[in-house]
């Protein structure tokens, strides 16, 4: 099973997923940006201020592909519960705020270009924050992460849930760090539970 946990930067999603690596030791705990040279790539690029929106895409995109090559489809294959701190839906939202003016419809492109070779979550955690929240617990490393912008990236997660909201579980993130590990934990909980019961013959 694929879980994703995903929003805006300060949204809290990393101390979640770092939490859940004690509950589920034998989980495969992966992100994107990944750390492989692709990933560098696209950590390059996203302090480069000046970079072109759709080299950005492409970027995020080839860093996707070998991360689904080297480590999610051999984790999910071997029968394994992977947890990404981020996934495709971070570059509908993301780039899909990036794009906007430079192609037509941009989230629906984004996802146009991921459809033919990604694997869908199984179930993704969205960790909902303001985004005023968001940029100040997040300071300002990087172009992404302005309130301005991170308010279009959250309208684009909110289209996503719209289009898919039977994948999704909803968390406040605008709680305690606490809080907002615990409800994450139980939505792993459930989500788990339910899978199960898909399976059991008895
Ligand atoms: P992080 O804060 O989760 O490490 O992510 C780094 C930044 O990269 C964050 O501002 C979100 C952005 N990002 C995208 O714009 N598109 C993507 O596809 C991914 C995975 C991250």
């Amino acid at each position: 099973m694929l879980i994703t946990l995903e929003g805006i930067d300060g949204s809290g999603k990393t101390t979640a997923w770092e939490a859940l690596h004690d509950t589920y030791p034998d989980a495969v705990f992966t992100r994107e940006p990944t750390t492989s040279w692709y990933g560098e790539a696209v950590r390059r690029s996203l302090a480069d201020d000046d970079a072109d929106p759709l080299a950005d895409l492409f970027l995020f995109t080839a860093d996707h592909a070998d991360h689904l090559s080297r480590v999610v489809r051999p984790a999910l294959d071997a029968g394994k519960l992977v947890v990404s701190d981020r996934y495709s839906d971070s570059r509908y939202a993301y780039q899909g705020a990036a794009l906007s003016g430079v192609v037509d419809r941009p989230v629906e492109y984004v996802r146009g270009i991921h459809v033919p070779f990604t694997r869908p979550p199984d179930a993704t955690i969205y960790l909902d924050v303001d985004p005023q929240v968001g940029a100040e617990r997040a300071g300002t490393n990087d172009k992404f992460e302005r309130a301005g912008y991170l308010a279009a990236v959250r309208e684009n997660y909110e289209r996503l849930i719209g289009y898919e909201p039977e994948r999704f579980v909803r968390v406040d993130g605008e709680r305690s760090p606490e809080a907002v590990v615990e409800s994450v934990e139980a939505a792993v909980e459930r989500l788990l539970d339910s899978a199960g019961d898909g399976v059991r013959e008895n």
